[in-house]
């Protein structure tokens, strides 16, 4: 289905879309790897809104965070998050609601987001992904990421940019 898709930095007033995004899309992306418990305690200590508002103002600010969602209609449905380093960048989240998955969404995230992190001379971007997350393998391999190496359960990708 077509729709038309915005890409835009959040800002403060997204703040319970991105937590109800997170909560969808960790159920589903999860469900056979953590219970419900851990899952409801990740969301609300890692997407606190007070970290959540932290984050979204230093990416407005331009400090170290770049903050990217995904709307349709107005209404955020995705979101990707990088912390920004000298040269290098770390992709910390990259998450969409379920239903909006496999539309090539997460490929215009992910394709915004090495805009800006070519303007800022970044060279290499690396992630943890969980080792039994086959689709999120398979998504960052598509775009460019290879696996470097296992850090317990997660797998550490890395993608080099030449300019
Ligand atoms: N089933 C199987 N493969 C899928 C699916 C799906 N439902 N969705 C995406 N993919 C993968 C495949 O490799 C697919 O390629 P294919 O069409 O040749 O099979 C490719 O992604 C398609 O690319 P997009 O359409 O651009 O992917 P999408 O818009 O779905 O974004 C993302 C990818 C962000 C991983 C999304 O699927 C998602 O939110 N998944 C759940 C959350 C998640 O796993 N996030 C990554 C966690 S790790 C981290 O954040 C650092």
């Amino acid at each position: 289905m077509k729709m038309p898709k915005t890409i835009k930095k959040l800002t403060a007033e997204d703040v319970e879309s991105i937590i109800e995004i997170a909560r969808d899309s960790w159920k589903w992306t999860y469900k056979d790897i953590y219970n419900k418990e851990f899952i409801e305690n990740w969301i609300s200590e890692k997407y606190s809104r007070e970290k959540l508002l932290n984050d979204i103002i230093r990416s407005q600010k331009d400090d170290g965070i770049i903050f990217l969602g995904s709307f349709v209609k107005s209404i955020p449905i995705g979101f990707i998050e990088l912390k920004i380093g000298d040269y290098r960048a770390e992709l910390l989240r990259l998450y969409l609601k379920p239903e909006y998955t496999h539309r090539g969404i997460g490929e215009l995230l992910l394709l915004e987001a090495e805009k800006i992190m070519k303007k800022k001379g970044i060279v290499e971007c690396i992630l943890y992904v969980h080792k039994k997350n086959s689709i999120g393998i398979s998504f960052y391999k598509k775009n460019g990421f290879e696996v470097k190496h296992i850090d317990g359960d997660d797998l550490v990708m890395e993608k080099e940019y030449k300019y």
